[in-house]
Parts: structure tokens; sequence; C-alpha cells
């Protein structure tokens, strides 16, 4: 069997009366993309925050490459790069000196971030305006750097909280090419779109999530053929068959 490389157990966490994560369960295995799906409010970037232990579960357990998250956060935190939903980046800095900060966050020495964000720039196709400030930056190139940003200190571990909202298709491209690229070379990741197309193509397997708990998970091919011919079904008709058509928020 397949190492997994991140196993969740019965995790969850309230926000007052609201349970945002109410005993999710899943595993993923290493070198594997796993698309984390759900409607607005399903749970998944409290699910993201707690893995990357930003917030702390009511209950659960949460093993990242052999380390519990509660026993041991630095070690996990070592190994674990985060991409956030909301772009996390210092406007009036440059897009390497961006990147230069959250290396050196990330444990590197000046030298180590300085190649490692030229490195991540050229990934990303922004070395021309590595000195250009992030305010400038059209949308497609925040997100690109927001990512770039997560690969600091090489993590063998990613999560991307949706990496492609709101950007055109060749930044999306972009974005899909280096994805898969960085699970070529071993990393393990976990994706969150609202793109069903996307998931469809990048991820092995993926989890759908509603009002906090996974509803089905499988391959996406799997998933379709539990509905129709998986030629003629879409991973989002699957979608909205299991979570339906009414609005979240
Ligand atoms: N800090 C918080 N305080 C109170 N409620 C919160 C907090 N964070 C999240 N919630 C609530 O928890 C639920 C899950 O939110 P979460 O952000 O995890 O959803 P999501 O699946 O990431 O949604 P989206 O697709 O819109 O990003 C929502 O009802 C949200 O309002
Ligand atoms: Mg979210």
């Amino acid at each position: 069997m397949a190492e997994e490389f991140l196993v969740v157990k019965d995790l969850h966490k309230s926000f007052n009366e609201h349970k945002a994560v109410n005993g999710v369960s899943f595993a993923i295995e290493k070198g594997e993309i796993f698309g984390l799906l759900g409607p607005n409010g399903a749970g998944k970037t409290t699910t993201i925050r707690m893995l990357s232990t930003v917030l702390e579960p009511d209950s659960g357990e949460v093993v990242i490459g052999g380390h519990s998250i509660r026993q041991e956060p630095e070690a996990v935190r070592s190994i674990i790069g985060v991409c956030p939903q909301e772009l996390a980046l210092y406007e009036d800095l440059s897009a390497l000196d961006n990147m230069v900060f959250f290396g050196r966050m990330a444990g590197l020495n000046g030298q180590e971030a300085r190649a490692q964000a030229m490195q991540h720039l050229e990934l990303m196709g922004l070395v021309e305006r590595a000195r250009g400030r992030v305010s400038r930056f059209s949308g497609g190139m925040k997100r690109r750097i927001n990512l770039a940003i997560a690969l600091m200190g090489t993590p063998r571990l990613l999560f991307l909280d949706e990496p492609t909202v709101g950007i055109d298709p060749q930044s999306r491209n972009n974005i899909y090419e280096t994805i898969r690229g960085l699970r070529d070379r071993g990393m393990t990741i976990l994706y969150t779109t609202h793109y069903m197309e996307e998931a469809d193509r990048l991820c092995r397997r993926v989890a759908i999530m509603d009002a906090g708990q996974i509803i089905t998970l499988d391959t996406p091919r799997q998933l379709k053929s539990q509905i129709g011919s998986p030629d003629q079904v879409t991973l989002e008709d699957v979608f909205l068959k299991l979570t339906g058509r009414s609005l979240r928020d």
C-alpha cells in the first residue's frame, strides 16, 4: 500500500454553536494531489487551517509526515507550505522581497531565501518582475506570487486553498502546470477549488464536503460512474447531485 503522508481522524471545530467541521476523516498518499471540494461554508478552509496548525481543533487527530500536529507542531510547520485563500502579500514590497521575507520566516538564511525566491519566480514566469512592487501586479500575478511563497522552504506537503480563484485561463494553466510539476517531484498536495473541471483534471482523488462533513470520497471517474457514464457526466453533475441546488450563503 502507498505511504500515507497526511492522516486526519475525526476532526471537529465549532464556532460558538456552529459546527464548522463535524467529524472529518481522510488520508492523503505521498505524492498525491487530493481535492477537497464543497459549497461555500462547507468547512474546507477551517479544515486546512487546523491541518496547518493555525487553528486548534476541538478534537481529533492529525498526523503529517509522521508528526502529530498537537505534539510536534514545529516539526509539522517545517514540512508544510500554505497558499491561503485570501492573498497574503505585502503590497508595498517587491515580489522578491516578499518571497525572501517569507523564506526567512520558513527558516532559510538570506542567501538560501534569495536563491529559492529566484527559482520559484522563474517557475511562475515572473523573473522579469522580481523587483516590481506587488501593488502594481495584476490579479493573476498576485495569485502566482501567493503560490510561489508557499513553496519557500521546499515543503513536502502543500495546502492550496483556491489558488486559481478569479484569474484568467493563462495564469490558471501556469498554476496547473506548476502543481503537476511539483507532484511529479514527489510533493503531496491538498487542493481546494470551486472549479470542478479543474479538480477533475488535476486530482487523483477528491472528497466532497458539505456542512462540515465529508459526504463522499473517491477518484473523479469513480464518482462520475455512480451517477452515469463517466464520459458523459461531469464532476459538477456529481457535486450538485450530492450537495443540492440551494444557495449556502
Ligand atoms: N473564525 C470564524 N469565526 C466564526 N465562524 C467561522 C470562522 N471561520 C469560519 N467560520 C464559519 O465556519 C463555516 C465554514 O467556513 P469555511 O471558511 O471553512 O468554509 P469554506 O468551505 O472554506 O467556504 P468557501 O468555499 O466559501 O471558502 C462557515 O459557516 C463560516 O462562516
Ligand atoms: Mg474557504
